[in-house]
């Protein structure tokens, strides 16, 4: 059984604020604090009582804040400290958590202690980085080419494992530790609930044996962050790309003081293959089939899980493997309802709740995204400018970084100046205002059923057992929880007969208008009801 602290962050329903493309307060075109305390009661009408805020610390952008040059500073763009205490007392006044983004791997080559390393081996920052004579192997950057850059201030080369101006940090230094430790408290203090971790499972590295992740002391530094008496009250979420069920009881078994959950990313892996940018035929099956393997693995060994389906960094899922286009809405319900009626902790991802898609452009002018910039050119050495286009509007993070559409206005109500990337190319037809307009509103379902999932313990802290066989082109699945057992049946993209072995009442959340559970279904249609 999980413990109390563990069983009350089922209770969460966590909401990704991507800062800079969520609401612009000041008509600068650029996302801001202030622009999410006003959302604030848009959000807690929509169920949600968290907010992972992506980085807004002091930045260079070079990959939008998770480059910082100041881990206790407000990225100016985004407003002020104050601003950033109001939001927290904001939050706190409603009963929201915040969960801080915390990028402990890298920092901006900006950076004073970077700007300090590189004077020289007798600064007291030498060690901060790594710095090597002669590149000691052909590491890759994540973001595309070698990831050792030559200084030609310090004459040395440094690890950067993302973008040239983002240098890894030296985890080996007591230093360092020391630093992160005084961030987290840092934000402990102004009253922060947890943090989201990126790439955690990097900072401890083996570079003479070829690792630049998993390294030897990695549970050391998780501990020595969140495991001191001061930070075990912490929700803590680490972006660890775990595979296999041991590592992630390694990393989140509770008695061992390091992460609460993590994000797993099998399932991310959905309808695209070699790399970001190839798209593969796939389907709902597949998502199902993954969610299942992890629901029952976490479930087996008492630990947290997060249900998530897109982020940041990825395209919104229904255009990967459902129907973005005429089943937009059957496909954006039919996704939430297999996922947030699971056990775990639901993240929505900004857009997600509107039935966000994927957008399209045709020029590489039009994107901003660093990983993408960098992609596209490699393609381009091969292949003729369309077909580079085509595969970097199918993998782009830019997909998920549009500013959000509040209404189908001509700036889309994010701002009234000019937006820091171009409005989503179908802002006018998905936006906040018209999808509350709408017969069919994806907005309406979420709030149905984040009501529905928060009002019965058996959608908490209930056993999840899977109904449909393997082979069924639907997903039928129970939770059952102490006093009664709900069914969820989600229908894929063809039109099914379906039968239940036990009898419902009528559903309590349906996609479309539905009397009975059982019985014809149309292509991503979806409900949930109580078992009699
Ligand atoms: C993580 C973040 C991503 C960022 C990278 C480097 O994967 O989610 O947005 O570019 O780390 O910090
Ligand atoms: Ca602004």
């Amino acid at each position: 059984m999980l413990n109390e602290q563990y069983r009350s962050y089922l209770r969460w329903v966590v909401y990704q604020v991507y800062p800079r493309s969520f609401m612009d307060s000041n008509g600068d075109g650029i996302g801001d604090l202030n622009g999410i305390t006003q959302k604030l009661d848009y959000l807690k009408d929509l169920g949600v009582n968290a907010l992972w805020i992506c980085p807004c610390y002091q930045s260079p952008n070079d990959d939008n804040g998770y480059d910082i040059s100041d881990y206790e500073n407000i990225m100016t763009e985004f407003g002020t400290m104050a601003d950033m205490e109001r939001l927290i007392a904001e939050m706190h006044r409603r009963d929201m958590k915040l969960i801080m983004d915390l990028v402990p791997n890298h920092t901006s080559t900006a950076h004073r202690w970077f700007q300090e390393s590189r004077k020289g081996k007798d600064n007291p920052y030498s060690d901060y980085y790594y710095w090597f004579d002669e590149k000691p192997n052909d590491w890759q950057s994540v973001f595309r080419g070698s990831a050792w850059e030559f200084d030609p201030v310090r004459g040395q080369y440094y690890l950067h494992s993302f973008a040239v101006s983002q240098a890894d940090l030296n985890w080996d230094n007591p230093a360092v530790v020391k630093e992160m430790q005084h961030v987290v408290d840092f934000w402990t203090g102004k009253g922060v609930d947890g943090f989201r971790i990126d790439v955690i499972d990097m900072i401890s590295k083996d570079i003479a044996k070829g690792k630049n992740a998993f390294g030897p002391r990695l549970h050391e530094f998780i501990r020595a962050l969140f495991g001191r008496e001061n930070t075990r009250c912490l929700f803590t979420v680490g972006e660890c790309w775990v595979g296999e069920i041991d590592e992630m009881i390694r990393h989140c078994a509770a008695e061992r003081h390091e992460l609460s959950t993590l994000f797993q990313f099998d399932h991310m892996e959905v309808g695209r293959t070699g790399g970001k940018f190839i798209p593969k035929k796939d389907s709902l099956k597949s998502l199902r089939d993954i969610l299942i393997r992890w629901q029952q693995l976490t479930a087996e060994h008492d630990l947290l899980y997060t249900l998530f389906s897109e982020n940041h960094d990825q395209p919104p899922m229904i255009s990967r493997i459902a129907d973005d286009r005429e089943l937009r809405y059957e496909s954006a319900t039919c996704l939430a309802a297999m996922l947030y009626l699971l056990k775990g902790i639901p993240f929505i991802y900004q857009g997600q709740e509107i039935g966000a898609a994927s957008a399209r452009y045709g020029s590489i002018d039009q994107f901003d995204d660093v990983e993408t910039i960098n992609a596209y050119r490699d393609f381009r050495r091969t292949m003729p400018e369309e077909e580079a286009l085509e595969r970097i509007n199918f993998g782009s993070r830019d997909n998920a970084r549009h500013p959000m559409a509040w209404d189908g206005g001509e700036k889309g109500g994010f701002t009234t100046g000019s937006p820091w990337l171009a409005l989503h190319s179908r802002y006018r037809e998905i936006n906040v205002q018209d999808d509350m307009n709408a017969e069919k509103s994806v907005g309406r379902f979420y709030r149905a059923l984040l009501r529905l999932r928060a009002a019965h313990e058996a959608f908490l802290d209930g056993a999840f057992r899977v109904i449909s066989s393997p082979e069924d082109p639907f997903f039928i699945y129970t939770r059952e929880g102490k006093d009664e057992t709900w069914a969820v049946v989600c229908n894929f993209e063809s039109e099914q007969e379906i039968r239940l072995p036990f009898a419902c009442e009528a559903p309590a959340l349906a996609s479309l208008n539905r009397g009975t559970m059982e019985g014809t279904y149309a292509p991503y249609e979806c409900a949930a009801a109580r078992v009699r």
